[in-house]
């Protein structure tokens, strides 16, 4: 995710920044750092951790000067370090990016071959380089930025800063967040609008592609064509915490709708379509040892674990590779069977849950090699793991886990499809098939999310209930599971999740006319659907209440269901990541109608760094 924020005007810009900073400490939080401009002469203050850290030797060192860029970061390439932190400054440039260049590291060859010296491991860095090398060539700091952000592939919201030219900043976005805040002899800049609710409430949201030159007396803004253009100023009334959240009413909330961009950044610059492949950056497992894998142990807890039991299905069915899910907390008590032929998968949002990363060391003691699928670069997991697959999902503040669970499904579909290449289980056409159901799944969330008015109306019906039971057949069952598990966390109602062949075996005696039963019934697989009917039949005639989640165009499960929740229809593998969307909303309003806390959940907290 990472935050930007500018500022050039006549007060000092240091303090302004590192102010603005903490306002978007929740974009991400794991190093920051400003660069001010006093007579021509850059002065750039880095920090790694929290932002207190920055905010201290600021005040220490009191960088003087009018004009200046600061950035709070969120890893997505490179360690969080003081180097990894931005700004990043090659000669007399300065900038702070937030997005992904997918091509870093061939522009990095590149600039290397014309004698230049990186500093970081970040692909930031490279504006800094482009940029500096428009300059040289003689052109003003507007055209520099636009011919290097013609070289890069991928997202940004990126502002610059030059000791040549030091009355202005420089702006630009593309698929990354970027305002511009208006005031009187002082203009502002960020990546969201609480940075600048302290100084302006007139704001002007840049569009894709749009360039902005930020001056103390004006704001010019150009669009892609480099045509001058006017866009609406908009007067912004809410306080700093309605603004953090984006106008919604929970983190949660914000986070739920956030996922069609999240899923998209952890698919970002991962899909090989022409060549029916993956590139994950980094992977260091040669064709051999892919090969020679006799079984994959998968170790998470709670949610992560639910995104694993998804996984299974489909590393099974992608890379006919054996693949065990275990819980964390169980694995690292028993004698497990693990040896040097294994991989273990880590799967965790924090990287740092005590049972997960006891297990995975464990599992590396006794000779697995260690992958870890995580949210956050640097965290005890990926420093622990021999690889790591990042998802991107930028920091999750709601303590109920939703991001991060699609974001893990979306990682662990990439890995099946480069283990079933890498194993030969996949031809290139079949994975070229699967990636192409996978580039879709973004817009599918963006469409799934249009049911909330309809699962709003389920919620007040059923928000006095005692207990709700989930089914779900095959990729289902982990739906299942973890639709129970958010509906108690935070709506603190029973909840029960349950493959649907198991009802049968003892929760059917549980169903009366005041059970809702949820069933995930995509037409996705066959079987399984086939199968699920008759669990609502059974369920019906026992008087239970069926929540039918379904594809839009099935009519027929709609004559059985009390109530239906239509998803847009996904391939079996990927309908998880669709199914699961109407029931994180489920959770939130049957929690939010209850009146509870619905970010800070009773009695649990975000990272479990306890046994
Ligand atoms: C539920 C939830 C938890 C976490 C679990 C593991 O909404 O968030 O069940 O999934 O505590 O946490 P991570 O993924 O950070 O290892």
């Amino acid at each position: 995710m990472c935050g930007i924020v500018g500022y050039v005007g006549d007060k000092e810009s240091a303090p302004i920044l590192v102010s603005g900073l903490k306002r978007l400490e929740y974009r991400g939080y794991d190093s920051a750092g400003v660069a001010v401009l006093n007579q021509r002469k850059l002065n750039v203050v880095r920090a790694t951790g929290k932002l207190r850290n920055l905010e201290n030797r600021v005040v220490a060192d009191q960088p003087p000067g009018n004009i200046g860029i600061g950035h709070t970061r969120w890893a997505t390439h490179g360690r969080p370090s003081d180097e990894n932190a931005h700004p990043h400054t090659y000669k007399d440039v300065a900038v702070v990016h937030n997005g992904i260049i997918e091509n870093h590291l061939s522009l990095k060859e590149q600039l290397r071959s014309r004698g230049h010296v990186f500093s970081s491991e970040t692909d930031s860095e490279v504006f800094a380089h482009l940029i500096s090398e428009e300059l040289e060539r003689g052109l003003e700091l507007p055209d520099a930025v636009r011919a290097a952000i013609a070289q890069v592939k991928g997202t940004y919201a990126l502002a610059v800063l030059t000791a040549s030219d030091p009355s202005r900043i420089v702006c630009t976005k593309d698929a990354s967040p970027m305002v511009l805040g208006l005031g009187q002899g002082q203009n502002f800049l960020a990546s969201d609008v609480p940075a600048l609710l302290e100084h302006t409430r007139d704001f002007v949201y840049m569009e894709e592609g749009d360039l902005a030159v930020i001056t103390a007396a004006a704001v010019d803004i150009f669009n892609r064509q480099g045509q001058k253009v006017n866009r609406p100023t908009r007067r912004i009334d809410w306080t700093p915490m309605m603004a953090e959240k984006g106008g919604h009413k929970h983190f949660m909330h914000k986070e739920i709708w956030e996922q069609p961009r999240a899923v998209a950044d952890t698919l970002r610059g991962r899909m090989l379509l022409s060549e029916g492949d993956v590139h994950f950056e980094g992977w260091n497992l040669s064709a051999e040892k892919v090969r020679s894998l006799t079984k994959i142990t998968i170790l998470a807890c709670g949610t992560s674990w639910h995104s694993g039991v998804a996984g299974k299905h489909m590393i099974e069915s992608l890379a006919r590779l054996p693949v065990e899910v275990e819980l964390a907390s169980e694995f690292r008590y028993r004698d497990p069977i693990v040896d040097g032929t294994h991989l273990a998968i880590a799967i965790s949002q924090s990287g740092e849950t005590a049972d997960t990363l006891a297990a995975f060391k464990e599992a590396k003691a006794r000779g697995a090699t260690a992958m870890a699928i995580c949210n956050v670069i640097g965290s005890a997991m990926t420093r622990e793991a021999d690889f790591s697959v990042l998802t991107n999902a930028g920091p999750e503040i709601g303590v109920a886990s939703t991001k991060a669970f699609t974001t893990q499904l979306v990682a662990l579909f990439l890995l099946a499809v480069k283990l079933g290449r890498m194993r030969g289980t996949l031809s290139v056409p079949a994975a070229q098939e699967h990636l192409t159901q996978l580039t879709k799944v973004p817009k599918m969330i963006e469409d799934v999310l249009k049911c909330e008015p309809a699962v709003t109306r389920v919620s007040r019906e059923y928000m006095d209930s005692q207990d709700f039971l989930f089914l779900g057949r095959g990729p289902m069952h982990p739906v299942a599971l973890e639709g129970a598990l958010k509906l108690k966390e935070i709506s603190y109602i029973h909840a029960e999740g349950y493959a649907g062949g198991e009802m049968k075996h003892g929760p059917i005696a549980l169903i009366d006319e005041k059970m809702p039963v949820v069933v995930i019934a995509p037409k996705q697989p066959h079987v399984a659907y086939e199968k699920i009917i008759g669990n609502i039949e059974e369920v019906r005639a026992r008087g239970g209440k069926v929540i039918a989640i379904i594809d839009e165009d099935d009519e027929h499960v709609a004559t059985l269901a009390d109530q239906v929740i239509r998803i847009p229809a996904a391939c079996a593998l990927l309908a998880p990541v669709v199914a699961t969307i109407p029931l994180q909303l489920l959770a939130y309003h049957v929690a939010d109608l209850r009146g509870n806390d619905v970010d800070q959940p009773r009695n649990l907290a975000k990272s479990v760094t306890v046994e």
